[in-house]
């Protein structure tokens, strides 16, 4: 298609220029046999270039009008002239201009760049070609002067051309400086947002995202401010929806992050970023940031993100944000409340194998002393060094045990639920010897020294369970942790400080 064009073009030029080059070489034998003509009849001359016709020799008398008439004429021949050697190079000009446009092509999508180009080119080949032509046919007509002397040409001119050379010089200035190009989603400010269709000499075209086109012109577009989204960059886009305060935010960051992942023009290449913007008056305000494949199908993308999030809630009893009120009122506490929590409590003591010995009655002094805690991912438990009067099951979740090697932190152990830690300061006294912190949403069940120690009194049992535990952990602690951490009297051993460490002895 593209060659059958080529061929075609090719041999309209061939035809054209090589009837005005045959026009052009014909001339001067014309010309001659008129000179001759005139010679002969009238007694006359045409002195070239001015085309002044002079009288040889005496001859029959010739009026002014005939004179004029015949001056006149041979001007005519120039102008004709002038303008064939126009039209030579204007046919010249659009064949190569098609030539190159055509090159340019195969190399960059960018055709309204290129024919912004060929355009300004064009004219300025146009310009000079007709200075060079007309020049050579009135030597004596001083052109430049002609059209700089002529204020009154020039506001005419000037005026004409304000707007059409406004643009043009804009659409030359966004030529240079690029800052979009076909295809590019961008945004005028007030004006609206789309895809750039074609740029142009004078102006812009954008398809709206209603279908619409916005035409501007180059001349306004460059006093305003643009907002572009690359066609071959990962954009990105932010996307917002809210939850109950009643809602885990680590679960809900979780479902969201896998739900936008799964969406369709959303890049695999960067994971998507789900973070709480604010903890608003109705609820938990979030954002989502990820970045699009095609930009320019945005809105589409962002309407499947909110209707996975939505289908992800409704499955995982997620709720959305609705305008809240709370009012607090002070009820009594409940007896069944307590009771509920002390038999589940109860039930998670049990599951911890050092617990499970204990009497029916003791796990459940030990639940109703207990406190249950929820900690976020990342967040630190308990902190190496500080003191500790607690430990800890995890119910739910997992934590890092971590040491200090060599200023960072290394983690030494994984705890899972149903695991306990905390228990070597609770039971020697001594600050805590490594820094516990929750890998993911983790809730845990403290139990308070005060509550331990009548059970720890009558199961001498459990203190050597513990001991024993507390040792292998130590081992894993050893060589990083310094001896000072945890005091043993070398003839008693560990279990011998412990039981003196709670009065045991
Ligand atoms: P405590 O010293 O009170 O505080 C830090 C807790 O980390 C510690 O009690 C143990 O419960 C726990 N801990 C220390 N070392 C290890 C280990 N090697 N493996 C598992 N847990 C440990």
């Amino acid at each position: 298609m593209a060659s059958t064009e080529l061929k075609r073009k090719t041999a309209f030029f061939f035809a054209f220029a090589g009837t005005i080059l045959l026009i052009l070489l014909v001339f001067p034998f014309v010309e001659g046999i008129v000179q001759e003509y005139l010679r002969v009849t009238f007694n006359i001359v045409i002195s070239h270039p001015e085309g002044t016709a002079t009288r040889v020799s005496d001859g029959p008398p010739i009026d002014m009008m005939t004179v004029t008439a015949i001056q006149l004429a041979v001007n005519l021949i120039h102008v004709i002239k002038v303008f064939l050697w126009m039209m030579l190079v204007i046919a010249c000009v659009r064949y190569l201009g098609f030539l190159v446009l055509k090159a340019a092509l195969r190399r960059s999508a960018q055709s309204e760049i290129a024919g912004l180009t060929k355009t300004v080119l064009s004219i300025v080949i146009y310009i000079v070609a007709f200075f060079i032509i007309f020049q050579s046919q009135y030597p004596n007509v001083d052109l430049g002067a002609l059209f700089t002397g002529s204020t009154i040409i020039g506001i005419v001119v000037g005026l004409a051309l304000q707007d059409t050379l406004g643009n043009l010089f804009a659409g030359i200035a966004l030529q240079a400086d690029q800052p979009f190009q076909v295809g590019d989603v961008v945004n005028i400010s007030n004006r609206g947002t789309g895809i750039v269709e074609s740029v142009s000499w004078r102006g812009v075209k954008i398809r709206t995202f209603q279908n619409k086109l916005l035409i501007i012109s180059n001349a306004v577009l460059g006093k305003e401010t643009i907002e572009v989204a690359p066609r071959d960059n990962l954009n990105a886009r932010i996307v917002f929806f809210n939850t109950v305060y009643t809602d885990s935010p680590s679960r809900t960051a979780q479902f969201v992050r896998e739900a936008v992942r799964q969406v369709d023009n959303v890049s695999q290449k960067i994971r998507p970023i789900v973070r709480i913007r604010n903890l608003g008056a109705d609820g938990i305000d979030w954002e989502i940031k990820y970045w699009c494949e095609d930009y320019s199908r945005y809105n589409e993308t962002d309407s499947q993100i909110r209707q996975r999030i939505w289908y992800v809630f409704k499955r995982e009893g997620i709720d959305f944000a609705y305008p809240t009120r709370t009012v607090y009122m002070q009820p009594a506490p409940k007896e069944t409340d307590t009771n509920e929590y002390i038999s589940s409590a109860s039930e998670q003591i049990v599951r911890v194998p050092i617990f499970s010995p204990l009497s029916e009655d003791e796990i459940q002094k030990l639940a109703q002393a207990s406190k249950t805690k929820v900690f976020a991912p990342g967040e630190t438990i308990v902190r190496r060094g500080a003191e500790g009067n607690s430990m800890f099951i995890i119910v739910r979740g997992a934590v890092n045990v971590r040491i200090p090697v060599k200023e960072s932190l290394r983690t030494i152990n994984h705890l899972q639920t149903n695991d306990f830690f905390g228990e070597m300061s609770l039971l020697t006294g001594e600050p805590r010897s490594a820094t516990v912190i929750a890998e993911e949403e983790t809730e845990v069940l403290e139990i308070r020294k005060k509550a331990l120690k009548p059970i720890i009194e009558a199961n001498p049992e459990l203190t050597e369970a513990i001991g024993e535990i507390i040792q292998q952990r130590r081992e894993l602690l050893n060589p990083a942790i310094s001896m000072t951490d945890i005091k043993i009297e070398p003839d008693k051993g560990l279990i011998k400080s412990l039981k003196n460490f709670f009065g045991l002895d």
